[in-house]
């Protein structure tokens, strides 16, 4: 099939290019998880989280992954995203090699940037990847199928559209936050801010969506709001929305606030700068009217949209939610090497 008639492949329909032998392969897209996969992922998270405390346990993690080797080629702007798999790799063993700018590759020589993550496929056994160009990681993952040197793509954030492993890592924090109190399931979830253009918001949105009884509020400047598409796919699976422009109204309300900052990276002609979002910021006295067991969230990096007298509040989740990134993207390492089932050996 040439990569044409293969977009023609509805994005949902797509999810079976992703499998091997009914696993998971590559992680493209969040549509790719459905809630027992999540669980199993938690589980396994869980478990290396705790391994992480003792030394014999950090050793025997180490050992899994020993003999795989991966190439992380971040060609768009990130610390945390390519730390965080960096850390994973380190996690479970995996020797790791790195692109960050590749005016400093043979792509300034005129290769092209399909040879260049060619080759890379050559010398490692997968390839995390974050790209400025919406869909190039699942055409590289394409592309490299057809061949005979076929390596698992991990998709780190594509454009504005998709950010998988950001949405398991914000999802994982939920799951664990609200074990005690019923799951993730019957909650409220307030996202605030640049529900438009952050792929992050909206990759963890489709995520959720699948939970039983949950409600949405959508906090954000009207130019910002939640794109069609992503309304009309909750719309099918009956998630109740509410769409605010006001956040002090919602706070109340609900079980956790996920904020998100501007991303003005994406302003066509500095349209971020008519907004202001001090009204979809959160500030110390705001914390007085949220429930005493809700949770903040933001995927960082921050601007002003949450004050940082805010993180002495123990309902600030999000420098926990980094962490959880390092071992929700280990169990996923794990996972698509079809290693987890070794973690009984411990
Ligand atoms: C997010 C991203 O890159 O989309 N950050 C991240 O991966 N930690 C969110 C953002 O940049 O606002």
């Amino acid at each position: 099939m040439n990569y044409e008639d293969y977009l023609k492949t509805a994005p949902d329909d797509r999810v079976k290019y992703y499998q091997r032998d009914d696993r998971m392969y590559h992680v493209m897209r969040t549509q790719q998880f459905d809630t027992s996969l999540l669980e199993e992922l938690f589980e396994i998270a869980n478990q290396i989280k705790l391994m992480t405390r003792k030394p014999n346990g950090i050793d025997f993690l180490k050992s899994l992954l020993r003999h795989k080797k991966a190439m992380l080629y971040f060609t768009q702007p990130s610390t945390r995203t390519f730390l965080s798999f960096l850390g994973a790799c380190q996690l479970v063993g995996m020797d790791t090699a790195e692109v960050r700018d590749p005016s400093l590759s043979s792509e300034y020589k005129g290769e092209s940037q399909e040879d260049a993550v060619r080759v890379f496929s050559s010398y490692f056994d997968m390839i995390v990847m974050r790209d400025p160009k919406p869909g190039f990681c699942e055409y590289m993952a394409y592309y490299l199928d057809r061949s005979a040197r076929s390596v698992p793509f991990i998709n780190g954030g594509s454009g504005k559209d998709q950010h998988p492993t950001q949405a398991l890592l914000d999802l994982y924090t939920m799951y664990r936050s609200f074990q005690d109190r019923g799951g993730v399931s019957g909650k409220r979830y307030a996202f605030v801010g640049d529900l438009l253009r952050g792929r992050a918001v909206r990759s963890v949105i489709f995520l959720l969506s699948q939970f039983d009884d949950v409600e949405m509020y959508f906090v954000a400047p009207d130019a910002f709001q939640v794109a069609p598409d992503l309304e009309q796919s909750l719309e099918q699976s009956r998630v109740k929305i509410i769409k605010s422009g006001n956040l002090k109204e919602v706070l109340p309300d609900v079980d956790c606030v996920y904020m998100t900052r501007i991303q003005d990276e994406y302003d066509m002609s500095g349209e971020s700068g008519q907004i202001n979002y001090d009204q979809f910021s959160l500030y110390p006295d705001d914390l007085k009217m949220m429930k005493p067991d809700s949770i903040i969230l933001h995927p960082l990096p921050r601007r002003s949209e949450i004050h940082p007298e805010v993180d002495l509040d123990p309902r600030a989740m999000y420098w926990r939610q980094l962490r959880n990134g390092l071992y929700i993207r280990a169990a996923l390492m794990l996972y698509v090497f079809n290693q987890s089932h070794r973690l009984q050996e411990y």
